[in-house]
């Protein structure tokens, strides 16, 4: 079976995007390839260095997301990046012969620095090193495949970059991991903005079916349904877009040309949405809530992934200590 590896820094609770742009992928990857999967807490702590305490707290919680979502111990290996001290050493390694140049026109790095330099100090050595540290994390294990959105295809161009320039150095090591774009698709939050933590306008998979409704009820619609019987268009509303991901074609298509006819108002298709977001999330939201009461369980699975992943790790490294003669 062919490797394929992904991580996610933890900055939270997972909302609907994270789920429909990456976890329900991440799921369904699990039956046709050998999946490691990782909790990034080093890559949270280039931006979180203030605050290192709740990089512990979200990684747990959001372990709880992907169990909840699906991710099966049996099938993937689950684990957190920091208990693998390999990562460290092949990003040590690797910093030694990736040119700086690299690193500072990687687009990624300069609009993060932009977006959130005006809050935090991010003119680091680690934050440079962000996609240096990456690469180690893909190489390690050997991946072929890297599901990720198309934000992250710098990243990974510069991964594939870095093997090539190993296997140039030292021999042989390393294959060079192609990126599964994942179909990233259009998740607005409740006030029709993208989907966000710091937008105070998402849906998570820790919200109740209550809590839920409490948000969708409000959230806006097209602007034109002033009264219900003002007829709207769909691809002008953000409830819309949450339909495309929850709502069977057939009914969609009810949806779409009863807001064109204002057959319905803005209520009653909320509701519908409703019902089937449920359908779906309702069973991974009653299981979060058991993986809630056992955490013991949540740090015995995350211990096992490790073992098996540092095994991995470890062998990689050896190979890499004797090709570049540290070998002991
Ligand atoms: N940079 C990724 C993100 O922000 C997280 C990440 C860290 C990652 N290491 C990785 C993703 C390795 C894929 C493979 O989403
Ligand atoms: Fe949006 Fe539905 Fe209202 Fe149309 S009827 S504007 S799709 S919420």
């Amino acid at each position: 079976m062919k490797r394929v590896l992904s991580g996610m820094r933890p900055t939270g609770k997972l909302h609907l995007g994270n789920y429909l742009g990456a976890l329900k992928n991440w799921v369904a990857l699990q039956n046709e390839y050998q999946c490691f999967y990782f909790v990034a807490d080093w890559h949270a702590l280039t931006t979180e260095y203030e605050d290192p305490k709740s990089i512990r707290e979200n990684s747990l919680e959001v372990v709880i997301d992907w169990l909840a979502a699906g991710l099966d111990p049996e099938k993937s290996i689950l684990f957190v990046q920091s208990w693998i001290k390999e990562h460290a050493e092949l990003h040590l390694l690797f910093s030694m012969f990736t040119p700086l140049s690299w690193l500072e026109r990687n687009p990624t790095y300069k609009e993060m620095k932009q977006e959130l330099g005006e809050y935090k100090e991010l003119a680091t050595y680690g934050f440079l090193g962000y996609p240096v540290l990456q690469a180690a994390d893909i190489l390690i294990y050997k991946a072929h495949y890297v599901p990720v959105g198309k934000d992250q295809l710098p990243h990974l161009e510069l991964t594939r970059e870095i093997a090539r320039r190993f296997n140039y150095l030292y021999g042989r090591c390393f294959p060079e991991p192609q990126p599964k774009l994942t179909e990233i698709p259009k998740v607005p939050g409740t006030d029709g903005r993208k989907m966000s933590k710091s937008y105070n306008n998402a849906i998570y998979l820790a919200d109740t079916p209550e809590e839920v409704w409490e948000k969708l009820r409000p959230m806006v619609t097209d602007t034109r349904r002033k009264r219900k019987t003002d007829p709207g268009e769909p691809q002008d509303c953000p409830v819309y877009y949450l339909h495309l991901a929850f709502t069977p074609e057939e009914e969609l298509r009810v949806v779409e040309d009863g807001c064109r006819k204002a057959a319905f108002g803005c209520i009653e298709c909320k509701k519908r949405l409703y019902n089937h977001m449920m359908e779906q999330l309702g069973p991974v939201m009653e299981r979060r809530r058991q993986w809630e009461k056992r955490k013991d369980e949540v740090m015995d699975i995350l211990k096992e992934g490790a073992k098996k992943a540092r095994e991995v790790a470890q062998a990689t490294m050896e190979e890499v200590r004797r090709l570049m003669a540290f070998a002991l």
